[in-house]
């Protein structure tokens, strides 16, 4: 499974940069607007920091339009940008423009295994569905990742990639790891969580300990 930091906050990515854990970026209106900077200075930035990789940047208008015009705007800062639309009939109609014109695209604000299956329809190359928003009223995010990664199984012509977003937790990866999502866009929080657990901690502080006792130096 892919992993891509949900941020905008450019010192985030760059820590992580060295462990060859991230294969991507995604942010959000929300991320840029906690980050206090500009918005297309930040995705400058971020698409130079990893060329290769996909970075995701969203429009902000809400008609099919504005999107593509925005979104044509944000395709020209880089190769690897990666638009950003609402899962609306506006941000299909959008995605499919920008699926003909062999734009990269991420259909976000996905709840139900209905809207998953219009946006790989429009030809969508992503489609996040929000597992941590969904949790917070009393729906279980996880079963919609399900019951997705079963549906664009059965049908070969759907080639859009299940980007889990809205991860809260460790647990939230874990689990899109063993349903087969293709992708989880983690807060940088949670990746630092992911890679902690007390019994590392303790064995090292006791072969640290223990070496030290040794009197040798490697
Ligand atoms: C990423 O693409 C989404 O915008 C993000 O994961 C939403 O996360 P939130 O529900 O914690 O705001």
């Amino acid at each position: 499974m892919k992993f891509f930091i949900d941020t905008a906050e450019v010192d985030e990515i760059k820590k992580l940069l060295d462990s060859g854990l991230i294969d991507g970026v995604t942010t959000n209106p929300s991320l840029i607007m906690k980050s206090g900077r500009d918005f297309i200075e930040v995705i400058k930035e971020i698409s130079a920091l990893l060329p290769k990789n996909p970075i995701s940047a969203e429009v902000t208008a809400n008609d099919s339009k504005g999107m593509i015009a925005q979104g044509s705007r944000l395709a020209d800062i880089s190769s690897n940008i990666v638009i950003k639309l609402p899962l609306t009939m506006d941000g299909l109609e959008a995605c499919h423009y920008f699926y003909n014109q062999k734009i990269q695209t991420n259909v976000t604000l996905c709840f139900s295994s209905s809207q998953a299956l219009l946006a790989a329809k429009a030809g969508a190359t992503y489609v996040s569905p929000f597992v941590g928003r969904l949790d917070d009223i009393g729906i279980d995010g996880m079963e919609i990742i399900q019951s997705i990664v079963q549906i664009f199984a059965n049908y070969a012509s759907l080639t859009t990639e299940v980007l889990v977003a809205s991860i809260r937790n460790p647990m939230h990866v874990i689990t899109a790891a063993e349903m087969g999502a293709d992708v989880s866009t983690i807060p940088p929080s949670v990746i630092h969580q992911l890679v902690k657990h007390p019994l590392t901690d303790k064995g090292l502080a006791a072969f640290d300990q223990d070496w030290a006792k040794t009197g040798q130096t490697l």
